[in-house]
């Protein structure tokens, strides 16, 4: 591997072996950073994620009067503690400039659900990735609850919010998005009444589980999920578990390349973001868990996949919000053998790149033969990739993406924007220097 500014060659690789740590789960650190800010006294974090977009939310959280400070762990190698000083439950003071929320679409959308309830207004801007997604699903119920929400040109950022007093809703989201749903379930939760989403399809229940371990009552029966409004919550003392979607990087590359074998330890397995691991047992791979802890109510434990077998992946509408935020690394599967097609996956298009354009563009770049379809892809093996020139277009998820899929290609591949992996996982190339066995 050969870094020059922001650019990366991945070579080749045998096989990919090793134990590790990946960072702590993203989703899960927003949510108890948010929670910690509108919670009675302070909470601690330990394994916050490291990555550029948990950082925006905790300086979003700042500029809103909450103290945020970062104290060393006592164990050598892990992050260093974060804590946030609750301010109670509506208990935020008005920022002085705008809130930026960087690359995080999460930090714009679940703090905007805080906030909501706030008696001033908020201006909530992000990059240009951020700036090109789209915000009415959030705005649309945030408005009934009661606050005023004004957006940029096709309801896109800079958001401008106008919280006040709000009256519970019931809310059914046309998309299923565990964003929108956490958005409104932390608007409901400073509302007066009953706040009920009721999900098309379940999406990840950090939030539910995260507002229990602060001392909430949350009701859930199948896709329904109802707070209470008024609830007080409690700070904590919480430690993060690794992110399942940095693991599943190596997780794919061990069922990919013959011969692996990789242990993920402490890793989040919240059933909710499980569906990653089911797949790779359907393409052939061997795959172990083991839970070993609770830790706020979230299952963590160790993972291990080894290469099997290689087959045709087909992966349907429903099984996609379970697997959103994998499936560019899922893809990649299709370059090694067998294929992957996915259909039902019209969101990828919004995420922090338009997914299925950009990997389709750039495995076709490596070599694949990659179809692009307007709400999926289908990558076929053939020859094996011969590696080439790739942009990760400021999507941190393309570029481990595709460092992944080069490491089966028969020569180097050249990843141009490689630095935007520090959205989610600013470690991800030094361990795969560690893990990957050179060819
Ligand atoms: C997330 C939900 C998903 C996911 C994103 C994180 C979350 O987004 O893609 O990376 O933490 O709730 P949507 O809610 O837009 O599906």
């Amino acid at each position: 591997m050969m870094r020059v500014a922001d650019r990366i060659a991945v070579s080749p690789a045998r096989a990919v072996t090793g134990v590790l740590r990946v960072p702590g789960d993203k989703s899960i650190s927003h949510r108890y950073a948010l929670l910690a800010a509108i919670a009675d006294g302070p909470s601690t974090i330990a394994n916050y994620a490291p990555g550029a977009d948990c950082a925006s939310t905790l300086a979003c959280l700042a500029s809103l009067g909450a103290i945020v400070s970062r104290t060393p762990a006592p164990d050598d190698g892990d992050p260093p503690i974060v804590t946030v000083q609750g301010r109670g439950l509506r208990g935020l003071v008005a920022p002085s400039g705008p809130l930026d929320c960087g690359n995080s679409g999460s930090t714009m959308r679940m703090l905007g659900g805080v906030l909501a309830a706030h008696p001033f207004a908020s201006t909530l801007i992000g990059d240009a990735s951020l700036s090109r997604r789209p915000m009415r699903r959030m705005i649309g119920p945030l408005m009934q609850l009661g606050a005023t929400v004004t957006a940029g040109p096709g309801d896109r950022p800079p958001i401008v919010i106008h919280g006040g007093d709000l009256a519970g809703i019931q809310f059914s989201p046309d998309t299923p998005s565990a964003q929108v749903k956490s958005a409104v379930l932390l608007a409901g939760l400073q509302a007066t009444g009953e706040t009920q989403v009721i999900e098309p399809a379940s999406t990840r229940d950090h939030t539910e589980r995260a507002l229990a371990a602060f001392g909430a009552t949350v009701e859930r029966q199948g896709r329904s999920i109802r707070v209470r409004g008024g609830q007080r919550l409690v700070g904590q003392a919480l430690r993060v578990p690794g992110d399942l979607s940095s693991a599943a990087f190596w997780a794919v590359a061990a069922s990919a390349l013959s011969g692996s074998d990789v242990t993920i330890t402490d890793v989040g397995l919240n059933p909710s973001r499980a569906g990653l691991l089911a797949m790779l047992r359907r393409f052939g791979a061997q795959v172990e868990t083991t839970i070993e802890h609770d830790w706020n109510g979230e299952p963590v434990g160790r993972l291990r996949v080894r290469h099997g077998a290689m087959r045709d992946l087909v992966i349907a509408p429903e099984e996609v919000p379970e697997v959103i935020d994998e499936l560019p690394v899922l893809a990649t599967l299709g370059t090694f053998g067998g294929s992957v097609t996915v259909s039902g996956a019209g969101e990828l298009r919004v995420k922090e790149s338009d997914r299925i354009a950009e990997l389709v563009t750039g495995l076709r770049a490596m070599g694949a033969d990659a179809e692009e379809r307007p709400d999926g892809f289908c990558i076929r093996s053939g020859a094996r990739l011969t590696g080439g020139t790739v942009h990760a277009n400021h999507d941190h998820r393309l570029a481990m993406a595709f460092a992944v899929a080069a490491l089966g290609a028969t020569g180097p591949t050249m990843i141009e924007g490689a630095d935007a992996v520090a959205v989610s996982y600013p470690a991800f190339f030094d361990d795969l220097a560690r893990l990957a066995c050179a060819s």
